[in-house]
C-alpha cells in the first residue's frame, strides 16, 4: 500500500543509489513503517540490499560511506504492513531461496496462505511473515532465465492486489513491473527511466509518464520499456515546486494557507453567472443523461466522505434528487437499490483508495452510471469511470487532508448548482449561489488571517483528552470532520454528532473535563445549535462556538468564539471547516505530534 520506486540507466554511476533514495524520501508523505532497497551492482556483479524499521534516514545510516555501488537496476520500497509486523525481517524487498529474485510490493496477496504452503511443500524456505515473499518464491519457481516470462506465470496465481518491481540477478539488465488495483508508473528521463507508485516520486527527473493499467506487465531495460499494449506519455500536471513545503513548518499548514487559493482553482472557468449555473467540462459527455437521474449514491472514505454528506446535502436542496451517501467499504456489502436512472459517484482526492474503487467497479458491474470527482489526473479513478470532475487542489501530501476537502466541496456546490438548473432551481437562486461562490475564496482567506487567535484557543485547550464535535444540517458533516482531523492530527479522542443528539446519549459525557466544539452560524437551525449550546452548558461543559461574524450574543453563552464571514448555508461548510482544521493543527503541534505524517496511517489507502 506503500511506496515503490525503481531505477535503470544506460550508464551506470555511483550517483545512482542516492537518486533512488531521494526518489523515495518523495513518498514519505504517504506514511509507512520500514523501508529497504536492492540493486544489482554493475561493477561487483552481485546483488546489494538493505532494510531498516522506522524513517528512510535509517536506512541511509546502514549504507557504509566507504563503498561506492553502481546500482544499476535498483528498487526501494517504504512499506505499511499489512501482514506480518513491523520488523526488518518483514520490510521490502523480499526475496526467494536462491536470493535471485527480489520483489517489492505494494498492496495484499489475499492467498498467499494456501500459495505458501503449496510452496512450502515444494521445498521453498520462507523467512518473513508477509503476504509478499510468495511472489518471489513464485517467480523462482518459475524461472528459468527469463524473468519477464516467470513473473508473467506467476501473477497468474495471485489474487489480491499489486503493484510490483523485480529485479534478479540471473537477469539483470532489466526491472519487471507489473499491477493489479495498486498505482504504478514508468517515468521517462533522459537516458533512465523510474518506476514509481506516485509520480512525487519521479518528477525531480522527468515530466513524462505512462501509467500502468490493471493487468498490465512492464519489462524496461537501459534502452527501451515494453508493455504489452502501445501507450502514449502523459504529462504530469503539477510542478516540483508544489511537493515542496514553501517555508511552512509543515505540508499540513501549507495546503491550509493555500484555500483561497485551490478554492478559486476549482472554480475557475466553471461558473456561469448569468445562467446561475456551472460547466463541467468533464461531464459534457453524460449531461443528457443526467437529466434523466433520480437517485444518487455517493461514496467515499474518511474525509472524502464528510464531503460526500455535505454533497448530499446541496444536491436534494438544490435539484431536489434522492441522495444517499455511503461509506465505500460498505456500499458492495449490502444490496445498494439502484436502476437504470441512478448514477455512483465517488469521491477520492487520490483516486486510488481501494474501498472507493470496488464501490465504483460493483456500480459498474451493474451497468449504472459511474462518476467520479477526484483530485489526481490519471489516477484510477479517473479512468475507470465514465465520466468526472477534477478538484485542481495541486498535489496534498499531508496525510491529513485539507484543502482537497473544501475543493471537493466546492466541486459538489458546483455539481448541485447545475443538477438544480437542470431542474426545477430558479434563476435568481441559481445566480446568487453562483455569485456566493465567487467570493468564497475571499472569504476563506479572511478566516485564515485570523489563524493567531486559533493558535490562542489551542494553547487553552491542548491538554484536553476528549472534544465533542456539534453542527446541524449542513454543518454536521463538518463536525464529524473537525473530529476526523483532530483525532488523525493530535491523537485525542472526539466525537462529531448532529446537535440534537447528545440529549440521547453523549451528554452523559459532558462535564468541566470534556469540551465540546459547537458549529452555530447565522442559518435556518442556528436556534436548535443555541438551545443545544444551553444544554452542554447547564452541564458545565466549556464550549467554543463557531459563529457568524457580528454575532455578540454567543459570546455570553460558550467560553470562546471563533467567528467566521457571513455567506449563505448552502456554502457555510466551506468555510466553517477552516477553522476546525487549523484548531487541529495547532494542537497537535503544541502536543509534540507528527503532523503530516501521523502513526498508523497512510495517504492513500490502496488495501480494502
Ligand atoms: C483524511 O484526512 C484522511 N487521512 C483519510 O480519511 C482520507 O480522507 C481517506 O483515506 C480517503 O482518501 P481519498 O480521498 O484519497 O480517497
Ligand atoms: N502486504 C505487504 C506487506 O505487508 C505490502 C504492504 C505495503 O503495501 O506496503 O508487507
Amino acid at each position: 500500500m506503500c511506496g515503490i520506486v525503481g531505477y535503470i540507466s544506460k550508464n551506470a554511476n555511483p550517483e545512482s543509489l542516492h537518486l533512488g533514495i531521494e526518489a523515495l524520501k518523495r513518498l514519505e508523505y504517504r506514511g509507512y513503517d520500514s523501508a529497504g532497497f536492492a540493486f544489482w551492482d554493475e561493477r561487483k556483479r552481485e546483488i546489494v540490499s538493505q532494510k531498516a524499521v522506522g524513517k528512510i534516514t535509517s536506512l541511509e545510516q546502514k549504507i557504509d560511506p566507504r563503498n561506492s555501488f553502481f546500482a544499476n537496476p535498483l528498487i526501494l520500497h517504504t512499506r505499511w504492513a499489512t501482514h506480518g509486523g513491523v520488523t526488518e525481517k518483514n520490510a521490502h524487498p523480499h526475496c526467494d531461496c536462491k536470493r535471485n529474485i527480489w520483489v517489492v510490493h505494494n498492496g495484499i496477496i489475499e492467498n498467499f496462505k494456501i500459495l505458501k504452503a503449496r510452496l512450502e511443500k515444494e521445498g521453498h524456505k520462507f523467512t518473513s511473515e508477509t503476504d509478499t515473499e510468495v511472489i518471489a518464491h513464485l517467480i523462482e519457481k518459475f524461472f528459468d532465465g527469463d524473468l519477464e516470462e516467470a513473473v508473467r506465470k506467476s501473477l497468474g496465481y495471485l489474487e489480491g492486489t499489486y503493484g510490483l518491481a523485480i529485479i534478479c540477478r540471473d537477469d539483470p539488465r532489466k526491472i519487471v513491473a507489473a499491477r493489479l488495483s495498486s498505482p504504478l508508473l514508468i517515468g521517462l528521463g533522459k537516458d533512465q527511466y523510474l518506476v514509481a507508485s506516485d509520480p512525487s516520486a519521479v518528477i525531480a527527473h522527468t515530466r513524462k509518464v505512462v501509467y500502468l493499467e490493471d493487468g498490465e506487465i512492464a519489462s524496461i531495460s537501459p534502452e527501451k520499456f515494453v508493455i504489452y499494449k502501445e501507450k502514449k506519455p502523459e504529462d504530469i500536471e503539477w510542478s516540483q515546486e508544489q511537493y515542496e513545503k514553501a517555508g511552512y513548518a509543515h505540508f499540513m499548514l501549507k495546503e491550509i494557507m493555500e484555500q483561497p487559493e485551490t478554492l478559486e482553482d476549482a472554480m475557475r472557468g466553471r461558473l456561469i453567472i448569468e445562467e446561475g449555473t456551472a460547466r463541467l467540462g468533464g461531464l459534457q459527455s453524460v449531461e443528457k443523461k443526467l437529466r434523466q437521474v433520480d437517485k444518487i449514491y455517493l461514496v467515499a472514505c474518511g474525509t472524502a466522505r464528510h464531503a460526500a454528506l455535505v454533497g448530499e446535502y446541496m444536491i436534494e436542496e438544490c435539484a431536489g434528487i434522492v441522495t444517499k451517501t455511503d461509506a465505500a467499504s460498505e456500499f458492495r456489502y449490502r444490496k445498494p437499490i439502484l436502476d437504470r436512472n441512478s448514477v455512483v459517484l465517488a469521491i477520492s482526492q487520490s483516486g486510488e483508495t481501494a474501498d472507493t474503487l470496488a464501490a465504483l467497479r460493483e456500480a459498474k458491474a451493474r451497468g449504472i452510471l459511474t462518476l467520479g470527482i477526484t483530485n489526481v489526473v490519471g489516477s484510477s479513478q479517473a479512468r475507470e469511470t465514465d465520466a468526472g470532475v477534477y478538484t485542481r487542489a495541486g498535489p496534498e501530501i499531508a496525510v491529513a487532508s485539507t484543502k482537497a476537502f473544501t475543493s471537493q466541496l466546492a466541486v459538489l456546490a458546483l455539481f448541485a448548482l447545475f443538477l438544480g438548473r437542470q431542474r426545477q432551481l430558479p434563476l435568481t437562486t441559481g445566480e446568487s449561489i453562483a455569485k456566493e461562490l465567487q467570493r468564497i475564496p475571499a472569504l476563506a482567506r479572511r478566516i485564515l488571517e485570523n489563524s493567531a487567535h486559533i493558535r490562542e484557543l489551542a494553547k487553552k485547550y491542548q491538554g484536553f483528552e476528549n472534544f465533542l464535535y456539534l453542527g446541524r444540517k449542513y454543518n454536521y458533516p463538518i463536525a464529524r470532520e473537525g473530529a476526523h482531523k483532530i483525532k488523525e492530527t493530535a491523537y485525542v479522542h472526539a466525537e462529531g454528532c448532529r446537535g440534537g443528539e447528545p440529549k440521547h446519549c453523549e451528554l452523559a459525557l459532558i462535564s468541566e473535563n470534556f469540551p465540546s466544539i459547537c458549529l452555530a452560524p447565522n442559518d435556518s437551525v442556528y436556534d436548535k445549535m443555541i438551545s443545544n449550546i444551553e444544554e452542554i452548558k447547564a452541564r458545565k461543559g466549556p464550549v467554543i462556538a463557531i459563529a457568524t461574524e457580528g454575532n455578540q450574543d454567543i459570546k455570553n453563552l460558550a467560553d470562546d468564539v471563533i467567528y467566521v464571514p457571513e455567506t449563505i448555508e448552502i456554502l457555510a461548510p466551506i468555510l466553517n471547516i477552516i477553522p476546525l482544521q487549523l484548531f487541529a493543527y495547532h494542537v497537535a503541534v503544541l502536543r509534540g505530534c507528527e503532523i503530516d505524517f501521523p502513526r498508523n496511517l497512510a495517504k492513500s489507502v490502496t488495501v480494502e
